[in-house]
């Protein structure tokens, strides 16, 4: 089934999954969802940030139990990254619920609206806002679209479709979220399963360099304010800071935009993103102060802070659970930290949270590239059906 749902919620596109925060395809999946899990007999529910929630009744009041990833992707990015933790979780609650019927307390899967931050400058909003944390600055996208704007039109059409709730449901008791490593680690230990302990602080940011846009050709070199020259200098400068740092810390300028952007004038403006983790807060600090300190030596450079989210340990009574289920299924594993920032980030703050990682081949991800087989696929929904029903049933 997992196979099949796969290809039905991707489009088969060499270019890869463009599925960003509330345009037409995230919309069509959060759709297809909703149209799945009232055909396996699931109360829907769509709060008003567009995460879909799908609850199986439990034969007894309580808390949900609750699984799930995210339905956005990046830009041009993979099949499996947040996908695989929908549609994985949605298999091994059916999984369950034919086997076994009616679980004893509610089964809950979670497509969250958005958690990569690839469309407005904002990450995890999706499960922030199911914490009861909306987002209050106001975002636009690349083309000046608003946040609130692309929000109301993609997520009014989905609430008012027939059976659908509205009202976010209360937190569950827990979550349990199954994710791609995103990394080779799995894949060169030859282990099945990661057991996720924790995963990194993040902090991402937009680095304005202000130049004075000009003629190419009549300007003498001596006499020019230009972004680009400034920037790439900037930039050099901040990967070498980030080389010397931390052996754990990654630094990475993903967007590059210059303005006017016009071959034959130089440019007036230059902008580049950084993306920048660390296992730890304070290790990540002692990076950012100097980043900070750069951007204070220099005028004409501004710095905005877009992502903060610290470094999390993730429950280990659900990890020693779930280790010991690994051993009782055979599946070999181990215990291991995330470089990728995960919703599961923001819900343990809230709620005891754990992660479950498939291996990544060529440990690739965030791009077209990106694949885990079906074995490994199954093998990791193995393992959430058995944490869900020992937890549920
Ligand atoms: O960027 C990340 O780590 C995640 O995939 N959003
Ligand atoms: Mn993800
Ligand atoms: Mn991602």
């Amino acid at each position: 089934m997992l196979t099949e749902l796969l290809a039905q919620f991707n489009v088969a596109d060499k270019s890869g999954q463009n599925r960003l925060v509330y345009n037409a395809a995230w919309q069509a999946n959060q759709q297809r969802l909703i149209q799945l899990g009232q055909e396996f007999g699931a109360k829907v529910t769509v709060d008003d940030y567009g995460s879909v929630y799908l609850d199986f009744p439990g034969s007894q009041p309580g808390l949900a139990v609750a699984t799930g990833s995210h339905m956005d992707t990046v830009q041009h990015g993979g099949q499996y990254d947040g996908l695989y933790g929908v549609l994985g979780g949605l298999c091994a609650i059916e999984q369950l619920r034919q086997t076994y019927d009616r679980p004893r307390k509610t089964l809950r899967l979670i497509a969250f609206s958005e958690e990569e931050g690839s469309r407005f400058p904002a990450a995890f909003t999706g499960s922030k806002f199911y914490l009861g944390q909306p987002q209050t600055q106001p975002l636009l996208d690349d083309a000046g679209i608003s946040f609130e704007t692309a929000r109301q039109q993609a997520v009014t059409p989905l609430q008012a479709l027939p059976q659908v709730h509205t009202k976010r449901p209360a937190l569950p008791a827990t979550f349990t979220e199954l994710h791609i490593e995103q990394g080779p680690r799995l894949k060169l230990a030859h282990k099945a399963i990661g057991l996720v302990t924790g995963i990194v602080a993040q902090r991402r940011y937009v680095v304005t360099v202000h130049g004075q846009a000009n003629h190419a050709g009549t300007t003498p070199m001596i006499h020019r304010q230009d972004a680009v020259q400034r920037a790439s200098a900037l930039m050099t400068h901040l990967y070498d800071v980030a080389q010397q740092g931390s052996a754990s810390l990654t630094f990475t300028i993903g967007a590059i935009t210059v303005h006017p952007n016009v071959d034959n004038v130089i440019a007036g403006e230059c902008r580049f993103t950084v993306d920048c983790r660390d296992e730890t807060d304070a290790k990540l600090t002692q990076f950012t102060q100097q980043l900070d300190a750069c951007v204070a030596a220099d005028p004409q450079v501004t710095l905005t802070p877009t992502l903060t989210v610290s470094a999390t340990r993730l429950s280990h009574a659900l990890l020693r659970q779930n280790e010991l289920l690994a051993q009782e299924l055979g599946l070999p594993y181990e215990q291991l930290f995330s470089g990728a920032g995960h919703d599961s980030q923001i819900m343990y703050t809230a709620v005891p949270t754990t992660m479950l990682f498939v291996p990544s081949d060529n440990g690739v991800s965030h791009c077209p590239e990106e694949h885990t087989s079906a074995a490994d696929l199954a093998k990791g929904v193995a393992l959430l059906a058995a944490s869900l029903y020992q937890q549920a049933y």
